[in-house]
């Protein structure tokens, strides 16, 4: 292959998390190397590709197995190695203490069936925006080393009619390849589309298939559901789960907490507290978006440290940007 097609192979693989095709790659660009005479840059290479500490990620042999994909190629799920844990989040303590307790029963599994009960394994997260559902979601993952298959509903869907039950069977051939966190933003599509009848309850059904097919063949893996909206879930979908998470907007002492997060690795000279208290009904995204915001003034101004008049302005653009977006259309 022309060294052009290797690095768009190599380029391609990544995108598509498939490790196969970029060992493959990768290797074809060492041998390269090598018949150049290039042995030292080889060497180098050969070095990197068997890094050890690289492979603390447990191989999945999910990895060796392309990405499904549509008729039209459209990849019916992306693939995350998550990089986030419990330590980049900033929850209420009942809401730790169930994430916490969902990773033990999954490490736990096979002590949990020996005495006949099963670990809770599908989940659904509702709540406000921002309040990081998803990242919980990532943060599990992260946990217990696992990667995260991330599920496209509508391009589940949305291809050619007919189409659904065959996307359905490619995604779960894939996944019965691995164990993952599956992870299912926006789930609440489903009641959007309840209240609009005209794709005659194609998403609940593909809904139901995935529930049933999850607790019948995917023991080794979690099923995460996100939803903003969880009022368009009715009970029925409710009751699927193992359990339900609400997650809530943060109070004055998380809201603390948050700042000290957001702003770790940051010199600043400010009355925390009292920020905090400012931030009454702001949610951690956009907590995280106000200091981010400060820290971007401080740099601006050449300045060393993040004070109150950078984090009143880094309020003022994030209560800009709520205003704006609350009066945008939908
Ligand atoms: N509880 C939290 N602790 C720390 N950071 C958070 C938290 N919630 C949200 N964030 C930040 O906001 C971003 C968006 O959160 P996300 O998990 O996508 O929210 P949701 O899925 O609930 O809408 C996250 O990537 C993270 O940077
Ligand atoms: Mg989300």
């Amino acid at each position: 292959m022309a060294r052009s097609d290797l690095v768009k192979a190599l380029m391609r693989s990544h995108q598509h998390g498939d490790d196969r095709a970029f060992h493959t790659a990768a290797e074809a660009i060492i041998e390269d190397e090598r018949r150049k005479r290039h042995d030292l840059l080889a060497d180098d290479l050969a070095a990197i590709l068997e890094d050890p500490a690289a492979k603390r990620r447990p191989l999945q042999v999910s990895s060796l197995t392309p990405l499904p994909k549509t008729r039209d190629e459209h990849p019916l799920l992306s693939i995350v190695q998550p990089s986030v844990s419990f330590q980049d989040l900033v929850l209420s303590p009942p809401i730790s203490e169930v994430l916490a307790s969902i990773v033990d029963e999954f490490r736990l599994r096979s002590q949990l069936r020996a005495h006949g009960v099963q670990p809770r394994s599908t989940l659904l997260f509702v709540g406000p925006p921002g309040t990081g559902k998803s990242m919980s979601a990532l943060a599990i993952a992260g946990e217990l080393g696992l990667p995260v298959a991330r599920i496209q509903l509508a391009v589940v869907v949305s291809s050619y009619l007919g189409e659904t039950a065959r996307n359905l069977e490619q995604i779960f051939r894939f996944l019965e390849t691995g164990s993952w966190v599956l992870l299912f933003d926006e789930f609440d599509l489903l009641g959007r589309e309840r209240a609009d009848r005209s794709d005659h309850g194609e998403l609940r059904r593909v809904v139901a298939a995935m529930l049933q097919i999850i607790d019948e063949h995917h023991a080794d893996s979690l099923f995460i559901a996100t939803s903003n909206h969880p009022a368009l879930l009715d009970t029925a979908v409710w009751r699927r789960f193992d359990d339900v998470v609400e997650f809530d907007l943060p109070d004055k002492a998380t809201r603390v907490a948050l700042i000290r997060l957001k702003l770790r690795g940051v010199r600043h000279r400010m009355d925390i507290t009292a920020t905090a208290s400012a931030m009454d009904g702001y949610s951690p995204a956009e907590i995280e978006s106000a200091c981010l915001n400060a820290i971007r003034l401080m740099v601006r101004r050449n300045e060393q440290t993040v004070a109150s008049e950078h984090m009143a302005y880094g309020m003022e653009r994030e209560e800009a940007r709520r205003r704006a977006s609350s009066s945008s259309p939908g």
